[in-house]
């Protein structure tokens, strides 16, 4: 058996040697470990024009991008430009997982690029702010490699300020108790401006069957009043019994919603009250025959004609049912008494609940006055749905079926979770029966971790304090 040479036995200067060169190949590992995140530093940042050019004439707002450009557009931007070892085998693969994952959670350019004198939508206020206050982003392992882009303390109430800002701005209701003036979550309006002339008609509509192929159905059929503004059926059952692909959200606090359906196929709701008359599974009519069908009625025609001067449409038709509808709105539920100032509102549970709802990020989609209705989402972002549950539809594509874009294959419009405890079955294909199957899936597919039971709990009290009042009196 040979001895392998061991540095003690040998003389003093191969030991030196050998020493110096140990030394040698240290320096290079860090020489060359550094050189990564150093030469990031010369590595231009994004030009910063393109997100800028929509903040023209807002300094704070100005200030903000510029904040974004430098810090998160690696990753949360489709076009951009990646350094030299992004074309490296392991190191590209780990930033384009990260910009892949980066995009589907936030998409820069679309969520903040907004239309001229329009605010940024309020979910991109608050997941910036979610991410923000808990300090999460950029990620950690970018920062070790770009020693220049994470936030200081400064920088962070600079994006807060300007969040707030805007909140107060342009969502606020108005009717928070001051502590709460500037949260993502907001109390309902209790007033809400419309002709009420044109209401009582449009309820009339609402509740007629003549809207219907066969006299059968009317918009009540699946939007219920005393059921939450739902069937409370898995998916809907059009005329002649015909059973349809999805489940029926609430017409309750829709008027919030910044596009109808769950796919967002309609811009408002006399957009979307078009709809279902014509479509052949649901009211199986035909929008000419329907004109017909209410100008046989004398009483109805003059009650048209003093409201417009067009008389019985389909536009007029849907104009009324809409203007009802804006009437659709619950207030004054316990949630909303607590966010006007009534601190015993909620009892303790309750409280815990909505803690946990707004540390795990359920507040960042589920946000503003209706706790949802103003983005769409993917669902799945953090385990894939589709396949634990199978059998894939139409249904299933969300807002693809409209943009045919493949970015936008499983998003989904989130649901209002005002009056959520009267809205079941959830999810659009109805697939969760009771609100602690919904929540627990929603920990697991949406957010960081999933709950454990008793937080499942916690959260589904605190979802029951949703539930508003109707006309003054308590949905049930
Ligand atoms: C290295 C890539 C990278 C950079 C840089 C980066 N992000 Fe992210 N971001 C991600 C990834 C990956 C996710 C997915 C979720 C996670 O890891 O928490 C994400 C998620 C998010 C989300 C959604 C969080 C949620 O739970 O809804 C927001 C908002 C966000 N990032 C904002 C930012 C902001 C603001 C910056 C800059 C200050 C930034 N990101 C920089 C990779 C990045
Ligand atoms: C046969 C059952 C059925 C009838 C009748 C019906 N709806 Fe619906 N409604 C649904 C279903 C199902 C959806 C969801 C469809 C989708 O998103 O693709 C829906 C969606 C809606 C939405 C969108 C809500 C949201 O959050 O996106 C509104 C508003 C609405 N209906 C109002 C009406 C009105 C007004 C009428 C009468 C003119 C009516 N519905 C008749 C089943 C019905
Ligand atoms: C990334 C955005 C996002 C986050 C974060 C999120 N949700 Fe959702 N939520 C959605 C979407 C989208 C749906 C509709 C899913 C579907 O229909 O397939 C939904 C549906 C729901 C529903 C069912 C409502 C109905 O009427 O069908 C409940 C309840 C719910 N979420 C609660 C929560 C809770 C609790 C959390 C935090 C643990 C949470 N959500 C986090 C986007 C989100």
């Amino acid at each position: 058996m040979s001895e392998t040479p061991v540095l003690d036995n040998c003389p003093a200067p191969v030991k030196r040697l050998r020493k110096r060169r140990l030394l040698l190949a240290a320096l290079i590992v860090v020489v060359l470990a550094l050189s990564l995140p150093v030469s990031n530093l010369f590595i231009p940042h994004q030009s910063g024009t393109a997100l800028a050019r929509f903040a023209a004439g807002d300094s704070q707002r100005l200030e903000v991008v510029s904040l974004l450009e430098r810090n998160c557009l690696d990753c949360h931007a489709r076009e951009t430009k990646l350094p030299f070892y992004a074309r490296l085998p392991i190191a590209g693969s780990l930033i384009e997982r990260d910009r892949a994952d980066g995009l589907k959670y936030m998409d820069m350019f679309e969520e903040l690029a907004t239309m001229e004198g329009q605010p940024v939508s309020e979910v991109a206020l608050a997941k910036l702010e979610y991410v923000v206050e808990s300090g999460t982003m950029p990620p950690t392992r970018y920062t070790i490699m770009h020693w220049d882009r994470w936030l200081s303390d400064a920088e962070k109430d600079t994006i807060l300020t300007w969040i707030r800002s805007v909140r107060k701005a342009h969502y606020a209701t108005g009717n928070a108790a001051k502590e709460f003036e500037t949260d993502p979550l907001q109390p309902l309006p209790t007033e809400v401006k419309v002709d009420p002339q044109k209401v009582a008609l449009g309820n009339k509509l609402f509740h007629d069957v003549r809207l219907s192929g066969d006299n059968t159905l009317s918009c009540t059929s699946c939007h219920a009043l005393d059921k939450g503004g739902t069937d409370q059926a898995r998916t809907s059952t059009g005329i002649r019994g015909q059973i349809g692909p999805i489940n029926a959200p609430t017409v309750y606090n829709a008027v919030f919603n910044f596009k109808q359906f769950w796919d967002g196929r309609a811009e408002d709701l006399q957009d979307q009250a078009a709809g279902p008359v014509a479509n052949p599974i649901e009211m199986g009519a035909n929008w000419d025959e329907v004109v017909e069908k209410l100008r046989q009625d004398t009483a109805l025609v003059e009650e048209f004609k003093a409201l417009y001067p067009d008389g019985i449409t389909q536009t007029t038709i849907c104009n009324a049912i809409a203007e009802f509808e804006a009437t659709l709105v619950t207030p004054n539920s316990r949630f909303d008494q607590y966010l006007m100032g009534k601190a015993d509102a909620l009892t303790a549970e309750e409280l815990e609940g909505l803690k946990l709802f707004r540390e795990n990020g359920c507040a960042t989609c589920h946000t503003g006055r209706a706790l949802g209705g103003q983005s769409f989402e993917l669902m799945g972002r953090r385990a894939d749905y589709f396949a634990d549950r199978g059998n894939l539809t139409d249904a299933d594509n969300g807002r693809f079926s409209v943009t045919q874009r493949e970015q936008d294959r499983f998003r989904f419009k989130v649901p209002t979770l005002r009056n959520v405890a009267l809205t079941f079955p959830y999810f659009h294909d109805g697939s969760q029966e009771t609100l602690e199957q919904a929540v627990r899936s929603m920990a697991k597919y949406q957010t960081r971790r999933p709950f454990t039971d008793q937080e499942v709990e916690k959260v589904v009290k605190f979802l029951h304090t949703l539930t508003g009042e109707y006309q003054g009196k308590p949905l049930q």
